[in-house]
């Protein structure tokens, strides 16, 4: 296993390495210098999402968004525009905004951003616009010195992004390829349905890797194989990856052909779909919709028993989609070649993971807990389609991690968390052995974190 010391780039594996059997070490997961350095090569390089353009829709919204020392305010300044700063009184560096005592993050609504030491005063464009007593600086308080030191922001997606580094690349450019193959989603149309938030006793990639394969469904979740097989193809999309329903059977290829809304295994297509819906909308409560459940309830009715799954599954979207018109919720046009490739999940490097729908989502978000390796804040939110003015209020509720708050599914991927954690951290493990088919996104986010992090690349295993 290469370290710091013999870090080389030419050690880095290749995109094309992802499908060799390969091992990388624990050290990202359980390293507290791993962890302090993330700060610097990681978090203050990358985009990462810090929240919803919905959370601050009029001017003087902003929420902040923490990542290790460094917070964040997101502010609506203009109807059009975002800006956001580090959260820091030019003054003497005390935190701008407070974050309520174990909540989630600040949000709010202001004109100004007043310091409450010594009072200095922000405009939302960040100039400083009240200084006690100025004239005793002489002079030197110029608006360079004092304005809020202001960081780049952007949108995709419905998502606000911001980026810590100066030089970086522009959004749009960082998200590629992913952007391009998801747009068609439209996921600036969807609203937060709910959202969730903990902490958990794991590492954050730990954490979100619990999410990046459905290699573990038949272990994890064994209830949803009635439905399926979790067989999945994984590939590398530069810095981001995905994944997608597979078979080990070349000449079936009715796995292939949808994303999480597939029809399912099973001698007839319109009760397996009403089955799975109804245990998606009950377990996950993500995943689908209650339009995309009804109408699987009624698929027994309006086809007969023979209908082969491809027609059963382009009936019930197509009923969907008319049910959803009607109450003003239009569907997006979408390619069926471009949904297929589009895929199960997606990760969005460093700390993203997504399962895309055409009018619902389910996103996870992990972050760092300091320097603690062993610890994580961890996000999970259901976004929807909904007509105008019924989208539902929502803001982040701390959930504990049981069946009750978090449903049954979802409760099944955190029963491993900690456990992982534990298991890496033990002087037994080898190193971990991703699926080489099945695994490539996690893969892949190792060789992309052993580029930022000069160290950790995955190794081939000798066969
Ligand atoms: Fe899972």
């Amino acid at each position: 296993m290469n370290n710091k010391a013999d870090f080389n780039p030419d050690n880095l594996i290749q995109v094309e390495d992802l499908s060799e059997p390969l091992t990388y070490s624990a050290e990202a997961f359980t390293s507290r210098e791993y962890a302090r350095e993330e700060g610097d090569k990681i978090w203050a390089k990358v985009w990462q999402h810090a929240g919803r353009v919905e959370e601050i829709p009029e001017v003087g919204n902003f929420i902040t968004y923490d990542v290790l020392d460094d917070s964040i305010i997101i502010v609506r300044d203009t109807p059009d525009t975002l800006k956001a700063f580090y959260n820091v009184c030019s003054h003497r560096g005390r935190q701008l905004v407070d974050k309520p005592e174990g909540g989630h993050s600040a949000c709010g609504k202001k004109q100004n951003f007043v310091c409450g030491y010594h009072g200095w005063t922000y405009n939302l464009e960040g100039k400083c616009t009240r200084i006690l007593d100025k004239d005793d600086w002489k002079g030197a308080l110029n608006d360079a010195r004092t304005h809020l030191n202001e960081i780049k922001v952007d949108t995709w997606g419905g998502w606000v992004w911001i980026n810590m580094d100066p030089d970086c690349v522009p959004l749009r450019e960082y998200l590629e390829p992913a952007a391009g193959l998801l747009d068609q989603f439209e996921f600036e149309e969807m609203r937060y349905h709910w959202r969730q938030w903990i902490v958990f006793d794991c590492n954050w990639k730990t954490a979100l890797e619990a999410f990046m394969e459905p290699y573990h469904v038949e272990g994890t979740h064994p209830q949803l194989c009635v439905y399926g097989d979790f067989y999945a193809w994984s590939k590398a999309q530069g810095l981001h990856g995905h994944d997608g329903f597979d078979s080990k059977d070349p000449n079936d290829t009715s796995a292939a052909t949808t994303i999480v809304t597939r029809a399912g295994k099973g001698p007839d297509a319109r009760k397996t779909i009403a089955q799975m819906q109804q245990d998606f909308w009950e377990t996950i409560r993500g995943s689908t919709t209650p339009t995309l459940v009804n109408a699987a309830q009624r698929l027994v009715d309006e086809l007969p028993e023979d209908t082969p799954p491809e027609e059963v599954h382009e009936h019930w979207y197509e009923s969907a989609k008319r049910d959803d018109a009607a109450r003003g919720v239009i569907w997006p046009t979408i390619d069926p070649e471009k949904l297929a490739k589009a895929g199960l999940a997606w990760h969005i490097f460093p700390n993203m993971s997504f399962i895309p729908g055409l009018t619902f989502a389910l996103g996870y978000r992990a972050r760092p807990y300091g320097d603690d390796p062993n610890k994580c804040i961890f996000e999970a939110y259901a976004l929807e389609r909904y007509p105008k003015g019924e989208e539902p209020k929502t803001e982040w509720v701390y959930a504990e991690p049981t069946e009750e708050k978090w449903r049954k599914v979802l409760a099944q991927d955190f029963s491993n968390m900690a456990a992982v954690q534990k298991g890496m951290r033990s002087r037994g493990f080898r190193g971990a052995l991703p699926n080489p088919h099945q695994e490539q996104k996690i893969t892949n986010f190792h060789r992309n974190l052993a580029r930022f992090m000069s160290r950790g690349s995955p190794q081939l295993l000798d066969k």
